[in-house]
């Protein structure tokens, strides 16, 4: 199952190996199928309000060593432009800008907040610096991965600059220079599926207004400087499959809430300063748990014989905390 636009390596094999089909909605694979061959569709080069924003973005653009814009002119229609996709209702609107990988350096444009009929945008695995401009007139605007940049962007700034993207399902900003904490308006984004914002500088709690997002399946804060506890409200999240909050500060118990996500398939706590016993039965509550991984923390106890029965179970680690006992 294809998941393109996921930037970050580590997540997207992750979620390949789980084959998250229903990650996938079908309305974005269509949209990917149509892709630049319906573009030729639209003549009409009376509208070119777009690729007016289009060429104002890639003025910014200090160095492009691949060539990948080299046909971004206005000798050739802005829809046919390498990386760009347009609607096929509204021909000469841009729907998708996939330009990942491409070594690009520069900084993202205000412009691209006037492409308002974009549904995907990807500049994953290249060099922007600077600010994320105000993207909130993007009012259909589904997926947005940014991931392995060098964005210096406060979290509070991204998320009133995405304030009015009310569609995105999937938010990726990991590998970044990220920085404040994560606000707690989060919750208003009830349509994320995926969110990605780890090896980031993001200091703080983890906000409980996360149990709004009701159909959250992926959460990674990896590797960044959070701290407090994980809020038990993470545990209502009926859909959840992998909660990556591995290498922060968190502190606390690991919350028996948690254990309630029966969907769960990874939840990576490792290297925290987290503290207590393991809930009793986590291997009877997660039937699904493939990786459980909670090494490098102040755990103590005994390891929950229930484990024994998390028969799904593929990678466990443990170790480097203060577990007493035997295993059984
Ligand atoms: C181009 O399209 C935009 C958005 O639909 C519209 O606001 C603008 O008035 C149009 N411009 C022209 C010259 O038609
Ligand atoms: C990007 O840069 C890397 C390292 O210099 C190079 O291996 C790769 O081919 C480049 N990619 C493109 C699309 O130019
Ligand atoms: C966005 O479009 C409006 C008019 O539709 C224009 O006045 C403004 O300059 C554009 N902004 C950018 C940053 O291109
Ligand atoms: C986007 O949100 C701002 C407030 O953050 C609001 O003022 C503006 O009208 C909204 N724009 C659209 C297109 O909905
Ligand atoms: C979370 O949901 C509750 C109840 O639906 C709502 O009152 C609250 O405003 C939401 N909070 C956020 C941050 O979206
Ligand atoms: C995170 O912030 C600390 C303190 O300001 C700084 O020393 C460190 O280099 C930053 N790390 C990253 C990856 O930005
Ligand atoms: C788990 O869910 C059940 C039923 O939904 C509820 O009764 C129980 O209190 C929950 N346990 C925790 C620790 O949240
Ligand atoms: C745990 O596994 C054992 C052996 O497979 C089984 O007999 C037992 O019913 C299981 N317990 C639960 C609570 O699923």
């Amino acid at each position: 199952m294809p998941y393109p636009f996921v930037g970050n390596m580590d997540l997207m094999g992750k979620l390949r190996s789980l084959e998250l089909s229903t990650l996938v909605r079908p309305t974005l694979l269509l949209l990917l199928f149509y892709g630049a061959r319906d573009a030729h569709c639209s003549l009409v080069y009376g509208n070119m309000t777009d690729g007016r924003s289009l060429l104002d973005f890639k003025e910014a653009i200090t160095d492009d060593p691949g060539g990948a814009l080299h046909d971004w002119n206005d000798g050739i229609h802005h829809c046919m432009w390498s990386g760009v996709s347009c609607s096929v209702r509204h021909p000469r609107r841009v729907t998708t800008l996939e330009l990942g990988s491409l070594n690009l350096t520069g900084q993202i444009t205000p412009s691209l907040g006037n492409l308002t009929f974009l549904r995907e945008l990807d500049l994953t695995n290249n060099h922007f610096s600077g600010q994320l401009p105000s993207l909130n007139r993007l009012i259909k605007l589904e997926s947005l991965a940014i991931s392995e940049n060098i964005l210096q962007v406060n979290i509070q700034d991204a998320t009133i600059a995405l304030a009015n993207c009310s569609e995105l399902w999937l938010l990726d900003i990991s590998s970044n220079m990220l920085v404040g904490s994560i606000p707690r308006n989060i919750g208003s984004f009830s349509n994320l599926r995926v969110l990605d914002l780890s090896q980031n500088n993001l200091t703080g709690i983890i906000p409980p207004t996360f149990s709004n997002i009701t159909r959250l399946q992926v959460i990674s804060l990896a590797d960044n400087q959070l701290e407090g506890n994980i809020p038990g409200e993470l545990g209502q999240l009926p859909y959840m499959m992998l909660v990556l909050l591995k290498g922060n500060k968190l502190s606390g118990r690991v919350p028996p809430e948690l254990c309630n996500i029966s969907s769960l398939r990874e939840l990576d706590l490792g290297m925290n300063t987290l503290s207590g016993t393991l809930p009793a039965d986590i291997g009877y509550t997660l039937p699904f748990l493939v990786w459980l991984s909670l090494g490098t923390n102040n755990l103590e106890g005994h390891i929950p014989d229930s484990l024994g029965n998390a028969s799904a179970l593929r990678h466990l680690d443990l170790s480097s905390n203060y577990f007493t006992g035997q295993i059984r």
